[in-house]
């Protein structure tokens, strides 16, 4: 596939107005994209686990207007007009308006929740751009009459993709590729797809437990922190790590051999983050919480012999990712142990899930 799959043949299809409705999930990497390319081209695959609870809703109504001029719309958070946020769907629009030229001849109205707290520090990009994406999506099925749902779905991740990179792992799951690898036939640089190899029992049904460190908003973006590995001194050495660590987690998702999981996904969380305290200009966005919570968790590890396992996002909150042999043991060392840590004593516990679902036309 390449971008121009995407730009869609004249509809032969009319509608004057309408509303969508999706709900799409968050997702976390373990083998993380940092550094990309322009048009939103990653500089190296990842791979993410989707998640099940931490979602997105967005209802997209749209009107038919009478001039294709400029775009128009408006934003809701939570039933609040969010003109703040109208800035990024304008270069959103701007991006994929290629791709589905109906936009400037509509009115829209997007109206968007979370099940998880606005400032919690988890990012919303992912889920939200996915469900407008997918939002534009069924609008654009409307007016061209039926579309495979594989075309759907890689279309959806395409745009998302142009919204927030990581948005484009959002639309499956529970495991989702992005970025083109050797190993795996069919991965993209423009979309995600599902991982298609085998995966061993011991990874069904991951849990994850993120732990709210720091509420605020971060002090640095992950625009300008990927913008940061342009003439990165380690930058090169760093993407082909990634490529190395996608390629053994295909052996270790076969074998089902948690311990070799661990150090690669703990490991790519600390590589993240020393590539951005060795970006000039430098800076750190972990927490000393941060450090405990991973303090606690390596010490925990080996007082039981536990899996359990972090994670972290381009932020201070970490992801606590275990087994679903080990759910309790692992909530009840939470709630003991790691809870003093988050701020309010606020975590989110989720799992694996299963992709965006569409909610009513
Ligand atoms: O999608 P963006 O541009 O917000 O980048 C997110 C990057 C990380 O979350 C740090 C890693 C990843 O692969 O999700």
């Amino acid at each position: 596939m390449t971008e121009q799959d995407f730009i869609p043949e004249t509809y032969s299809k009319t509608k004057d107005s309408g509303s969508v409705t999706w709900s799409s999930p968050s997702n976390i990497a373990l083998v993380k994209y940092w550094g990309k390319k322009a048009d939103q081209i990653p500089e190296n695959p990842s791979i993410s686990f989707t998640l099940d609870h931490c979602k997105t809703t967005t209802i997209l109504s749209f009107s038919k207007k009478e001039s294709s001029d400029i775009f128009s719309f408006e934003v809701f958070l939570d039933g609040e007009q969010k003109d703040s946020f109208k800035s990024k769907i304008e270069t959103f629009f701007k991006r994929i308006e290629s791709y589905l030229p109906f936009l400037r001849d509509y009115h829209f109205k997007i109206e968007t929740s979370n099940t998880f707290p606005h400032s919690s520090g988890i990012a919303s990009s992912a889920s939200g751009m996915s469900a407008l994406a997918l939002c534009l999506m069924s609008i654009e099925k409307e007016l061209s009459g039926e579309v495979s749902e594989t075309y759907f779905n890689q279309k959806a991740s395409f745009l998302a993709r142009l919204g927030s990179g990581s948005a484009c792992r959002s639309i499956e799951g529970d495991l989702i590729v992005w970025g083109t690898h050797k190993g795996i036939d069919g991965s993209s640089d423009l979309f995600g797809v599902k991982y298609p190899f085998q995966v061993h029992q011991n990874f069904k049904n991951y849990q994850d437990t993120i732990l709210l460190v720091d509420k605020g908003e971060k002090q640095v973006s992950s625009t300008v922190g990927h913008n940061l590995m342009h003439n990165h001194p380690f930058a090169a050495r760093r993407f082909e790590q990634a490529h190395e660590n996608m390629s053994e987690l295909i052996e270790i998702f076969k074998n089902g051999d948690v311990d070799a999981f661990l150090k690669i996904v703990e490991s790519e969380a600390l590589t993240l983050h020393a590539m951005m305290m060795t970006s000039m200009p430098y800076f750190i966005l972990m927490k000393p919480n941060t450090m405990g919570i991973i303090n606690k968790i390596w010490t925990f590890r080996k007082e039981t012999n536990s899996k359990v396992c972090f994670t972290l996002d381009a932020g201070a909150n970490v992801h606590v990712l275990y087994p679903e042999s080990e759910k309790d043991a692992v909530l009840e060392f939470i709630k003991s142990e790691l809870a003093i840590f988050c701020q309010n004593g606020h975590y989110i516990t989720d799992q694996i899930g299963f992709g965006a679902q569409q909610i009513s036309d």
